[in-house]
């Protein structure tokens, strides 16, 4: 299978304006959109995107309460079909401005909606849309997934975020690297407008999962996905899973960082969080 250069996550709160209900954030998506261009320009024409959700998703999502889905409420709840559908059409909403202005940066970009073809059990991912992203790559087009409701055989429904959909990508794909793009420079200490917190350059993932340095971290209480704790998890678990071979890097969308990371695999000193594996 030929080899996959990039998947690029492009964070909710990196693309909207999470606490403000719908709310793009048009110049961070005009610079995405540019730096996938430049990645198309320098060769790296096997990419894939997955975005997040930001203020598209998460407050429908948390109003319905479709994460928890049924193990909250009666089986039978037309309100929570209700949620479901608020949900979708807010994430997909997004995922049209997304591919939207792809497309007008001339990448041949093609929305691929998760839910139907991703399915999970208690939360758990238990069949994939693999093939048809597969599908769309070989095709020459550039797959452009999101965070979004799945059915769930246990509790009906609850949400799939898009770091879930990558860690699924990274392990069939073995891409050459991914990316994170996000809202702050990186993975720091601490929640970055806690007094001391500072950028992690680097982060050593042992063999048992444990991540060197430790760090702590907080999340919005509208987030229905776990917020940097999921990121945290997603990246452990790929370079856990992959022994290193497949590097994981976290910067700002809107940086210089975030076309080196995509073009080199590489980040300077400050410029953001590259995940490696532990030598035993
Ligand atoms: P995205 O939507 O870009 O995928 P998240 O919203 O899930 O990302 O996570 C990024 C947010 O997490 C940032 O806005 C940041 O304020 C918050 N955060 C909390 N703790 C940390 C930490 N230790 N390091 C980095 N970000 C953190
Ligand atoms: C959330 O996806 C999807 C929803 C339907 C709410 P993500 O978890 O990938 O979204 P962000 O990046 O945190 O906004």
């Amino acid at each position: 299978m030929a080899t996959v250069d990039c998947v690029l996550k492009l964070g909710g709160s990196a693309l909207t304006h999470k606490s403000q209900l719908e709310t793009l954030r048009a110049e961070s998506l005009r610079g995405a959109a540019a730096l996938v261009h430049k990645l198309h320009g320098a060769g790296q024409r096997r990419c894939i995107i997955v975005h997040g959700a930001g203020s598209f998703g998460h407050f429908q999502a948390k109003e319905h309460g479709i994460a928890s889905g049924t193990s909250a409420r009666s089986a039978d709840d037309d309100n929570l079909r209700c949620g479901l559908c608020l949900t979708r059409l807010s994430v997909t909403k997004l995922n049209h401005l997304v591919t939207e202005e792809l497309v007008s940066h001339g990448i041949p970009a093609v929305g691929i909606s998760p839910f139907g073809t991703w399915k999970t059990s208690c939360k758990n991912v238990i069949q994939t849309g693999i093939d048809t992203v597969k599908d769309v790559l070989d095709s020459g087009y550039v797959p452009v997934l999101h965070g979004d409701c799945a059915l769930d055989s246990e509790q009906h429904c609850c949400i799939l975020s898009g770091d879930k959909i990558i860690e699924v990508l990274a392990k069939k794909f073995s891409p050459r690297r991914v990316v994170f793009l996000t809202d702050v420079s990186g993975i720091y200490s601490c929640p970055p407008d806690t007094p001391g917190a500072r950028l992690v350059d680097s982060i050593v993932v042992g063999p048992d999962g444990n991540m060197e340095p430790p760090v702590l971290s907080s999340v919005l209480p509208h987030d229905t996905t776990g917020g940097v704790s999921l990121k945290l998890q997603t990246a452990v678990n790929i370079v856990s899973q992959s022994h290193g071979t497949i590097p994981v890097l976290i910067c700002k969308l809107d940086s210089e960082a975030a076309e080196r990371a995509c073009l080199t695999g590489e980040l300077k000193e400050g410029e953001g969080t590259t995940f490696s594996f532990a030598e035993s």
